[in-house]
């Protein structure tokens, strides 16, 4: 424990980055487990990298190309389904999908796998370990809505991007580092939120 966040430093999180908006929550995600010095396996499907261009003016591989000095970051390709994160055997902190899209969303609802992503998300619920999706689109259909309600009956946390109104973030950066604390509590990587994003520390 060190400032009220526990590290687990032996298995890494899979982050799942799929081809919603919000590009940028993936990239934040990233930056905090890496400076939690938290083991992170990425993987990102081909509309990811074609909406992560467009939202954040730079290629996904130019993002790869940083995190990769990092001795705890690995990248798989979408396709590479021999990837250790394919396997159940392989251990894992668990996984957040982050943006998740309605087309993801559908196919692991269904227990459909057809690429990397899908498949280690899959074997995240088949054994039980943390998964955190964070899904975006507005509105939603009932089939959305039906896809995450039989999701979460699987165990997994579904934590929309909202804004936290209540602490009046000033920017999108305000909202998206807090979107990232709570996944990094659902997954258990952090005990709690810090403290000046805790309601009840501010109405002190
Ligand atoms: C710029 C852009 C933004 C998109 N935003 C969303 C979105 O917010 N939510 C969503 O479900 N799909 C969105 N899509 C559509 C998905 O990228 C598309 O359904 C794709 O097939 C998802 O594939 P994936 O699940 O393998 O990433 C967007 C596409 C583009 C090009």
């Amino acid at each position: 424990m060190a400032g009220g966040i526990t590290v687990r430093r032996q298995h890494p999180v899979v982050v799942g980055i799929t081809g919603a908006s919000g590009a940028v929550i993936a990239r934040e995600l990233v930056d905090a487990l890496l400076e939690r010095e938290t083991p992170v396996a990425a993987v990102a499907s081909n509309a990811a990298r074609m909406v992560w261009q467009e939202e954040l003016d730079e290629s996904y591989n130019d993002a790869v190309a940083r995190w990769v000095e990092h001795p705890h970051f690995q990248q798989y390709a979408i396709s590479d389904l021999f990837a250790p994160i394919a396997s159940g055997t392989f251990p894992t902190a668990g996984m957040v999908i982050a943006p998740a899209s309605m087309n993801s969303v559908a196919s692991l609802a269904h227990g459909l796998t057809p690429n990397l992503l899908l498949r280690a998300a899959d074997v995240t619920l088949k054994e039980r370990r943390p998964l955190t999706l964070i899904p975006r689109e507005t509105p939603l259909h009932a089939t959305h809505l039906e896809n995450m309600l039989t999701l979460s009956r699987m165990g997994a946390t579904i934590l929309p991007p909202e804004p936290p109104f209540y602490l009046k973030p000033l920017d999108i950066d305000g909202v998206v580092r807090f979107v990232v604390q709570r996944a990094l509590v659902s997954l258990g990587i952090s005990d709690s939120l810090p403290d000046d994003m805790q309601y009840h520390d501010r109405q002190r």
